[in-house]
């Protein structure tokens, strides 16, 4: 069902006593606010901060676990890596996939992914799946195109009870880590995009159900106006999520 949502993602940052630290403040900031309209927090960092970060986070409240990425197999000889299942056993709900990081700087590609979502999904975690154009794509003016082939070859493939449980952000790679936010315009053009393409893919009731979060330097400042866009769900947050007041004033930004 489609729900207001704002996700942390970490990256590779923080040791263990600041991440902990870190999920105290949010908590005890965000906690005053546990009203009804309270939008679902998903917090991401880092494997090994997990579990400690999960059992932090405010009980029964609107406050989830997600990942940053898992494997596709569901165990076995794979040095390094961690499976979805294990993810689930930690108390993981949503794992983040596609991510742009993932995919420029680990080479995950749409039939990866597809594994991934998969082995995410028979887990009972719920994706959170990145797409988004660099920019030499959006200044040739194919952002649609792009957008579009990545919902395609990455996403489309699920069933509609799969497709169900998947959460999207639009992340333009110009706009991640960078300062340089899309505006709100240009976010909504490409969720009204995305939106269009579900329906197409799957059917109109599906496109009214799904979340989708935009993502690339949404801070407390400008969170405000690109959630107010009507296909704007809520967003990924990345440096703004390691900051305790500017995360909280995020997630009340609706
Ligand atoms: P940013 O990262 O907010 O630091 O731009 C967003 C993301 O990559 O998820």
């Amino acid at each position: 069902m489609r729900q207001k949502l704002v996700a942390g993602n970490w990256k590779m940052n923080l040791t263990y006593p600041e991440a902990l630290a870190l999920v105290g403040e949010i908590a005890s900031l965000a906690g005053e606010s546990g009203a009804a309209n309270a939008p679902t927090v998903v917090i991401c960092p880092p494997f090994p901060f997990l579990h400690g970060v999960g059992q932090q986070l405010p009980q029964a409240s609107n406050f989830h676990l997600g990942a940053q990425n898992c494997h596709q197999k569901e165990s076995g000889a794979f040095t390094g890596e961690v499976s979805a299942k294990m993810l689930a056993s930690v108390g993981c709900e949503y794992v983040i996939l596609g991510h742009s990081e993932r995919r420029q700087y680990f080479r995950e590609d749409d039939e990866l992914l597809g594994q991934k979502l998969k082995a995410a999904l028979a887990a009972g975690l719920k994706p959170i799946f990145c797409v988004g154009e660099s920019l030499e794509t959006r200044e040739a003016d194919e952002t649609f195109s792009y957008i579009g082939k990545q919902l395609t070859d990455g996403l489309f493939h699920l069933s509609n009870e799969e497709f169900a449980q998947v959460v999207i952000a639009y992340e333009p790679i110009w706009a991640i880590g960078t300062g340089r936010t899309a505006t709100s315009a240009q976010a909504q053009e490409v969720h009204a995009f995305i939106r269009e393409q579900i329906a197409r893919a799957y059917d109109a009731q599906a496109a009214l159900d799904t979340t989708i979060l935009y993502g690339g330097s949404a801070n407390a400042q400008n969170a405000k106006e690109l959630f107010s866009q009507p296909d704007v769900d809520g967003g990924l947050i990345g440096g703004a999520a390691l900051k305790a007041a500017d995360f909280t004033t995020i997630i009340r930004s609706f």
